[in-house]
């Protein structure tokens, strides 16, 4: 996969994309991420990318001809062109089945808006995607950009040291994630689960399987509502919850 990411701060980058699964991503090969800098298609001496809203207000926009200009001559170095992916607030909310999805593609191109956000006619007539990464505004699409590209990375085959982790991890089958233990299996006074010292694989799956509902229940009742619990599961997890 190769992944353009546009933006004013291209140094803000370096620290995550520098560690990590990402890292060994892109040193294994699977993901290349290229950073350009949207003040270098700036048209003037000072380097201009924002201007004032018309009709006033509040804050900068980021021009449509410095804009048009960095992505179109970005777009011109791959050839998949799609999707551009503005990063803003305003987007559809980022979740687990557009991660995967947007894991499939040979290539991601993202920009990253700052001050007000970008002329309107970026998001009309450039972006074919708004996404938004929660319900609070932060400085910039740049926090937004690398979280986004950390949670494709994670899908693209081969990047996690094993292929069940993705598979496994929270929200993959619709639940939470069971607690994890490591040695020791007496710490403190806190003991792990006896299911997971057993030794019984089954026992085991569905020791797991039952802390994947209970946590959900607990914490995200809303993503329950979509998924198939057996009988038995629907009363065991009733009992636990009349207990709390
Ligand atoms: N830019 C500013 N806030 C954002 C958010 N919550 N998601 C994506 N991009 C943003």
């Amino acid at each position: 996969m190769r992944i353009d990411i546009l933006t004013i701060f291209p140094d803000m980058f370096r620290g995550p994309f520098d560690e990590s699964i990402v890292k060994r991503a892109v040193d294994g090969g699977l993901v290349s991420i290229h950073l350009h800098d949207i003040r270098q298609w700036a048209k003037d001496r000072h380097k201009t990318v924002d201007d004032y809203p018309f009709g006033g207000g509040p804050g900068m926009v980021m021009k449509p001809d410095v804009v048009f200009a960095a992505t179109e001559s970005v777009l011109d170095l791959a050839p998949q062109r799609e999707p551009v992916i503005l990063l803003t607030p305003a987007g559809r909310r980022l979740a687990h089945d557009t991660v995967v999805d947007l894991a499939r593609n040979e290539r991601l191109v993202l920009l990253c808006g700052h001050y007000e956000g970008f002329d309107a006619r970026v998001h009309e007539h450039l972006a074919t995607d708004e996404i938004s990464i929660g319900d609070y505004v932060l400085s910039g699409g740049e926090l937004a950009a690398m979280v986004l590209v950390d949670a494709v990375v994670r899908h693209i085959p081969g990047a996690l040291g094993s292929p069940q982790s993705a598979a496994e991890e929270s929200f993959a089958g619709g639940l939470l994630e069971a607690p994890h233990y490591t040695r020791p299996p007496e710490f403190r006074d806190w003991s792990v689960p006896e299911a997971l010292v057993s030794g019984n694989h089954q026992e085991v799956a569905k020791w797991r399987r039952r802390q994947n509902l209970l946590l959900t229940a607990r914490r995200r009742p809303d993503l329950l509502a979509s998924l198939e619990v057996t009988a038995e599961e629907r009363e065991w997890l009733a009992l636990q919850m009349g207990e709390q």
